[in-house]
């Protein structure tokens, strides 16, 4: 009976050591994003694609189905710390009013045309111009973010698309391997409205109607990336719609920015694709990595300096637990072993002092 009652609790303990050591590990997702019957589109240049059959995307597009196609879940275990990854030092992205910059609905997204005196000036081998930025974002239901973080999607998310300054414009870099740096930024939901998102949500009706635009006043676009530029994750990728060239080095900050429920309501919630359908739900699902690697600008998972994480913890007091069962157990085996030589030695001094025993009786 006790040694059953033993065993069982090593058992129990053990199997709870090996439950504290996994459970930190992320739960499985496929990534996939269900995109439902919305809207088909016809680009200005003949092609047929939407956001609704993306498989078909390499049929058209040989380079939809290349090997370092964006965008990707980022595993943050998987990330590699690389602290020589230069920190990204933008200039001109602070704007006056006036020239006014183009907003339009191009019934895949929403687009702000932007100067090519805004620039990123470190970071990269070369400087890279700005070119445009756009947004990727998903409906009240799903939310709509490219990247994903652990397999997890943000509302939102904002890319910002420089080219090479050794090349005269943005198409012309396109399709070259060190073309285009884009930098991509998270955008969650937040309890205030964002006044500098405002700059730009706040024209959405103007362009309501598939290839319209209109013109708002310059801002400075700084505020529209996180505080924090010096964390970030960097691997090389593509552009995320069609034609999906191969010619991205990717920027995906970690800290994320935030908007009003309303805000990105707004943004989810404004935009016609073609003639009556809702412009939402922009957004790529996740391409594998083929052997791609991650870099990270910061340590993923920090050490911890003060106090232990709940995982240490568990792992602590379950190694105590079975610690002490181990030794009741052997305390218990010990006593077990001394009442049995007790019981041998008695039975020799019965058999030696017998006669006495008698004769006490
Ligand atoms: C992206 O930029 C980093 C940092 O300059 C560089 O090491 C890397 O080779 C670049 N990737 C491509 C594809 O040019
Ligand atoms: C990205 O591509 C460049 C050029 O091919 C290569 O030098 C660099 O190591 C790649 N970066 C990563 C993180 O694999
Ligand atoms: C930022 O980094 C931390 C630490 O690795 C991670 O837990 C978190 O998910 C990251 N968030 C984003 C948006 O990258
Ligand atoms: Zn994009």
């Amino acid at each position: 009976m006790q040694w059953e009652f033993f065993l069982t609790l090593l058992l129990f303990n053990s199997l709870w050591l090996i439950e504290a050591s996994t459970s930190s590990s992320s739960e499985e997702d496929d990534g996939s994003s269900e995109q439902d019957e919305e809207h088909h589109k016809t680009s200005s240049h003949g092609h047929h694609w939407s956001y609704n059959d993306q498989e078909a995307w390499s049929a058209a597009f040989q380079h939809c189905n290349g090997k370092s196609q964006s965008p990707i879940d980022v595993d943050t275990s998987k990330t590699i710390f690389t602290p020589s990854l230069p920190p990204i030092v933008l200039e001109g992205y602070d704007l006056t009013d006036a020239p006014a910059l183009t907003l339009m609905n191009n019934g895949h997204t929403l687009q702000l045309s932007l100067p090519n005196s805004m620039r990123i000036v470190r970071g990269f081998d070369q400087v890279y111009l700005a070119a445009q930025l756009h947004f990727h974002w998903g409906s009240v239901e799903v939310p709509g973010s490219e990247h994903t973080i652990d397999n997890v999607h943000f509302p939102a998310e904002i890319h910002v698309v420089h080219y090479n300054s050794k090349y005269a414009s943005l198409s012309e870099a396109a399709s070259k391997p060190d073309g285009l740096a884009v930098l991509g930024g998270f955008i969650g939901i937040g309890l205030h409205e964002n006044e500098n998102y405002e700059k730009i949500l706040s024209a959405l009706r103007d362009v309501s109607a598939e290839e319209s635009n209109t013109e708002i006043p310059g801002f400075n676009v700084r505020h529209l990336l996180p505080k924090n530029l010096e964390k970030f994750y960097r691997y090389n990728g593509s552009l995320t719609t069609p034609p999906c060239f191969q010619t991205v080095n990717w920027t995906i900050f970690n800290e994320t920015i935030t908007v009003s429920r309303r805000q990105l309501a707004a943004l989810e919630d404004t935009l016609k694709a073609g003639q009556n359908q809702l412009l939402s739900k922009n957004f790529r699902a996740p391409q594998l990595l083929h052997g791609r690697r991650v870099q990270a600008s910061f340590i993923s998972k920090p050490i911890p300096q003060n106090g232990l994480s709940r995982g240490d913890t568990l792992a602590i007091v379950f190694g105590a637990l079975f610690a002490a069962t181990l030794l009741v157990f052997a305390v218990y085996a010990c006593t077990q072993r001394r009442k049995y030589s007790k019981f041998k030695n008695s039975s020799k001094q019965n058999v030696i002092y017998k006669p006495a025993i008698k004769e006490e009786a």
